[in-house]
This record gives structure tokens, C-alpha cells and sequence, in this order.
């Protein structure tokens, strides 16, 4: 089941009842993300701190004046570290660098991925794109919903965008609330996830109503330009989504450039 709501208030006791051994991902840019690291220190205990996820691209113009950045991070917490989801044996297994070194069996099994994660944006000419500007790439939600949560889990974005997140719930067995004030993020959504049937929530789909609030249309200032999450205003083009045909891939730790 995919709920889609525009406002998190009706939504706060799920959000406040985070599942025993359940988790919370934070996804951010290297501006914010130190910030970010020590607020969630101190809501879960340094304890809960189990990765810094980077997630490395190598797409677009390189700054010449410094080096390029091209990743984001993703912080995971664990609401009880001794006690938390990872279904090792469910994590998608990439090529080894070096296969000469290893094994036949091993080099035909692959290696788990590292907390670095290779894979290239979602590609603005590609099936994926859903053409809201911040989306991100539906392997890398896939493989955190797959290790992270169980078949049957409810999961919560409260910053859903354009609904990666309910998209890799979906098709892996969970059910999802997705949470966005934009109009533009929650018509993508209904776009998107029709094939799963959602439920709305305080939002008339494909209504433009005055849905966002002052605070998020200041947020939507202080962040554009950037990857992580810039403004969608002014610069939403939608783009027909055929999801029944989109591949179930992991992140193409196999495509993309990685250093030598
Ligand atoms: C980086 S985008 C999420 C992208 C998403 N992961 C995807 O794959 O499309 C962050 C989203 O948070 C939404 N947002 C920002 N402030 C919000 C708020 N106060 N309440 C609800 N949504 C908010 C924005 O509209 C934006 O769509």
C-alpha cells in the first residue's frame, strides 16, 4: 500500500514510533551533512551511528578551481544498534576490481559493495526520469529498502519528492507513506505510483492548491542549485513514466567510472 500526504502532522505518530529495529537515512550533501550529523547524534545516541553512506557520481562540468564534488552522504541510524534490519544475504553483489585475484566462483559471485556506492545519476534521457529535478536513482533506494527493512515493513519518507522511495517499497513487498508540500512532487507521485493504487491523504491529486508553506518555500531558496535537493520551481517538466517496464537493477556499481 502507497499513501501519499502533503503534510507530515497527521503522520507524527508513525513518525515518533520508529520500529524497534528499524532505521532512519538521512540523505544530504557535504555542505550540510556534518550539521545534520550532530543533531541526529544527539535525537539517537552517538551509538546509533552506523554508516556514513557515499553515494559517488561522476556526471556533469568538473570545477577547475577545486576538486569536482561528486558525491552525497547518506547517514544511517539505527533506533537500537544492538537490535536492527540488515539482510546481509539480500545485498545485490557488484564485480571485483581485480577478478584475476580472486577465485573463478568468487569473481562469478561478485563482492558486497563498501559504504561507497558507484552509480550515476538518474539520466535525464533515461526511462527513470520523472523529470522532478531532484530525483534520485531507484537502485540506491532499492538496495537500502532490501537490506534495511523486511517484505511487509511500513516505510515513511517525509521528504518524498518525486517517490523513489515508494517506488523501491513497492516492488520489494513493503508499503510506504510519502510525505511532500510541493504540488509539483505530489502529481509526480500519482503519476508514478498509479500502478500501486495510492491512497491520498489532506491532498486532492492534481489539485495546485497553496499546499506549501512559507517555511518550505524558504527552504526551496536557501537550496537551490545543487544536486541534493534544489528548487523544482520554474523548472518542472514532467516526463511520462512507463514504470512497469523500469529494470529492478542494483546501483550499476558496474557502469559507472570508477577511479583506477
Ligand atoms: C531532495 S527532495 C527528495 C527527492 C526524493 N528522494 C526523490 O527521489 O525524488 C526533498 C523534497 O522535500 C520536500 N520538502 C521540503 N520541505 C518540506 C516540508 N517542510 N514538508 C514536506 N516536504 C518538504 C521538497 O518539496 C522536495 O520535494
Amino acid at each position: 500500500m502507497i499513501i501519499l500526504a502533503s503534510s507530515s502532522r497527521a503522520w507524527w505518530r508513525r513518525i515518533a514510533s520508529l520500529a524497534p529495529a528499524g532505521s532512519f537515512f538521512l540523505h544530504l550533501d557535504y555542505r550540510e551533512v556534518h550539521y545534520a550529523k550532530v543533531l541526529l547524534d544527539a535525537i539517537f545516541g552517538r551509538d546509533s551511528f552506523m554508516n556514513e553512506i557515499i553515494w559517488a557520481y561522476d556526471y556533469g562540468a568538473r570545477a577547475t578551481k577545486k576538486w569536482p564534488a561528486k558525491h552525497d552522504n547518506i547517514l544511517w541510524y539505527a533506533k537500537d544498534p544492538s537490535r536492527y534490519t540488515f539482510r546481509y544475504d539480500d545485498i545485490d553483489r557488484i564485480p571485483y576490481m581485480a577478478p584475476g585475484l580472486v577465485t573463478p566462483g568468487k569473481a562469478a559471485r561478485g563482492k558486497t559493495p563498501t559504504d561507497t556506492w558507484w552509480h550515476t545519476i538518474v539520466s535525464p534521457t533515461g526511462k527513470e526520469k520523472t523529470g522532478y529535478p531532484t530525483q534520485k536513482p531507484l537502485a540506491i533506494l532499492e538496495r537500502i529498502v532490501r537490506v534495511h527493512s523486511n517484505p511487509g515493513d511500513h516505510l515513511l519518507d517525509f521528504f518524498a519528492g518525486s517517490g523513489t522511495l515508494g517506488e523501491a517499497a513497492v516492488r520489494n513487498g513493503r508499503s510506504a507513506v510519502l510525505i511532500d508540500n510541493n504540488p509539483e512532487a505530489l502529481a509526480v507521485m500519482a503519476a508514478r505510483l498509479a500502478f500501486a493504487a495510492p491512497e491520498f491523504h489532506g491532498v486532492t491529486p492534481g489539485a495546485k492548491s497553496s499546499l506549501r508553506s512559507e517555511s518550505s518555500d524558504t527552504y526551496h531558496r536557501r537550496s537551490s542549485g545543487r544536486a541534493a535537493c534544489p528548487s523544482p520551481r520554474g523548472r518542472f517538466r514532467p516526463t511520462p513514466v512507463d514504470s512497469s517496464s523500469r529494470s529492478r537493477s542494483a546501483p550499476s556499481d558496474r557502469s559507472s567510472r570508477r577511479p583506477t
